[in-house]
């Protein structure tokens, strides 16, 4: 099974690319234009792989991989205090 779409807003990562690719925005941008990531917010970590990867199809992510990519894109590391916060 592969992850290729937030399901919140109904927007494939095909389509999150192109605008991307298209705009040269940063994650932060594509979020504001496109709402891509406000519902639940767990595409945010497919997101920003594939923004890195050029790969519209992600594998499902590992705990590990899921959080340390999700810290990424609230601007934490894993380690920083900050992330384990309530
Ligand atoms: S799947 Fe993207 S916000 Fe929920």
């Amino acid at each position: 099974m592969r992850v290729s779409r937030c399901v919140c807003r109904g927007i494939s990562f095909a389509t999150l690319l192109a605008e991307a690719r298209a705009g040269g925005l940063t994650l932060d941008q594509l979020v504001d234009q496109t709402g891509c990531g406000t519902g639940c917010g767990l595409c945010l970590p497919y997101i920003l792989r594939v923004l890195r990867t050029g790969e519209p199809e992600q594998d499902i992510l590992s705990a590990a991989e899921f959080d340390r990519l999700m810290a990424e894109c609230r601007g934490l590391t894993p380690t920083d205090s900050r992330a384990s916060a309530p």
